[in-house]
């Protein structure tokens, strides 16, 4: 048997204990399985005294990280600490100057300074391994990078928030409030930190930059990313997409089109049918269109210490079974000085179904007029349908403000902004007008 694999661990939240925990759990068959022990060797974190639910007894402890990370005691690093940028980006680079292995979870990390990260591991000829950093427990980053390699994919897209999916899901089946649900999902310990990352879009845009990177071979642009949360999305737009035959989800979306690469995170009425319509509560799904394999559907637990833990072990082990000498595969699937300067794709050029819902007094000749600025756009209607306020039978004088819902077919968000526009100016809107993207699942 070879000698064991030294690990040093830095961060001992949620995932780091329950890391610490699979790895005591599962030695024996880790040890089988990757033909030596992995040994936990080195820990960090920031309070030495805290009660943890996992035994470090056995490693040696490291007030700092980034002298942990270059240590000589260790032969991979995980991080697990979190953040951009401070301590965790200052002992990823350590390791990686130091030719160590990395294993990160960190998403901001990796959208921040990924192309960096790669091809500093590339050039020393270690690992940066980092499934856990999107979609907690799925396989996703394993699946594009390597199994995928034959395939060239048009669109990769996906629920990758397990928060907003939640709070989406309770407004759809139990009509909560959406500040009771974003409560509780802070509660079962969901939710970021502060969870306007989570509900604004930008926890899901980190993990899309990630993904569209190795879709489709072009440099990490997390600051290029159009992006809407769920903020808006109210109990009356989830009941409206349901009698239509939708869903809403927060979706993140990145597509190669003729102009670019288009990246969004934002509110999006899915088919009911459609594979990511079906996705629920906390879980989390990445559907692939790849021109070989066709559409892959990964669904599973997105967040969460065990689920976290999963992925980060799996890493762990893929370099426990490497031997020296072993030549890796790139980070980011293709070799980062390879990946091409992003290009993106104008989101007014966006071309789809929309979903619009208009409140307006009810007063002869709205409906036309409405229907006559989208005609002027060229935007042509699968749907437009008034809705009667009250309860039937009920008086109705002619000011009852009476929402109108449109689906539209395949057009260009620059139509429908104009047509938007013009439909205000006409001065028939009560309240801003709700605009929701129709993705095909
Ligand atoms: N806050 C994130 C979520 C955790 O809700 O999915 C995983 O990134």
């Amino acid at each position: 048997m070879d000698k064991p694999l030294r690990l040093g661990l830095a961060g001992l939240g949620t995932v780091g204990s329950a890391l610490v925990r699979v790895l005591d759990e599962k030695r024996t068959e880790l040890t089988a399985r990757c033909g030596r022990p992995i040994e936990l060797a080195a820990v960090s974190a920031r309070d030495r005294s805290r009660n943890r639910d996992c035994d470090i007894s056995a490693a040696r402890w490291f007030d700092d990280p980034v002298e942990m990370a270059a240590s000589d005691e260790i032969d991979v690093f995980a991080e697990l600490i979190g953040g951009a940028d401070g301590p965790a980006a200052a002992s990823v680079r350590a390791a990686l100057e130091a030719g160590k292995h990395v294993v990160t979870a960190n998403k901001a990390l990796l959208a921040e300074h990924g192309v960096e990260l790669a091809a500093m591991a590339e050039d020393r000829g270690v690992l940066l391994n980092f499934e856990a950093a999107v979609a907690g427990g799925i396989p996703i980053i394993k699946t594009m990078r390597e199994t995928l390699t034959g395939n060239d994919v048009h669109r990769v897209f996906g629920i990758l928030n397990g928060t907003c999916n939640y709070i989406l899901t309770r407004m759809e089946h139990e009509g909560i409030s959406f500040a009771d649900c974003l409560a509780d999902a802070q509660h079962l310990g969901y939710a970021e930190a502060d969870p306007s990352f989570d509900i604004d879009g930008h926890d899901t845009a980190h993990k899309l930059a990630i993904l569209a990177s190795i879709a489709f071979g072009t440099q990490i642009a997390a600051d290029e990313i159009y992006i809407e949360g769920i903020a808006s999305i109210t109990n009356a737009d989830i009941e409206a997409a349901r009698e239509l035959g939708y869903r809403i989800k927060l979706l993140g979306v990145a597509q190669a089109t003729d102009s670019g690469v288009e990246q969004r995170v934002h509110p999006t009425m899915v088919p009911v049918d459609a594979p990511v319509a079906q996705i629920s509560g906390v879980t989390n799904a990445v559907a692939i269109d790849a021109d070989i394999v066709g559409q892959l559907v990964l669904s599973g637990p997105g967040a969460g210490g065990e689920a976290t833990a999963s992925a980060v072990t799996g890493d762990i082990a893929d370099i426990a079974k490497s031997r020296p000498g072993h030549q890796h595969g790139p980070a980011l699937g293709t070799p980062a000085k390879q990946l091409a300067p992003y290009r993106r794709a104008r989101m007014r050029a966006h071309e789809g179904g929309y979903f619009i819902r208009l409140s307006v007094n009810d007063r002869a000749g709205v409906f036309a007029s409405v229907a006559t600025r989208m005609a002027e756009q060229d935007i042509s209607l699968e749907s437009i349908v008034q809705r009667r306020a009250g309860k039937p039978g009920e008086e109705q004088d002619d000011d009852t403000i009476k929402p109108i819902i449109l689906i539209t077919h395949e057009t260009t968000e620059l139509a429908v902004r104009k047509a938007l526009e013009n439909i205000s100016g006409d001065g028939h809107l009560v309240a801003e007008p709700q605009m929701i993207r129709i993705e095909k699942g």
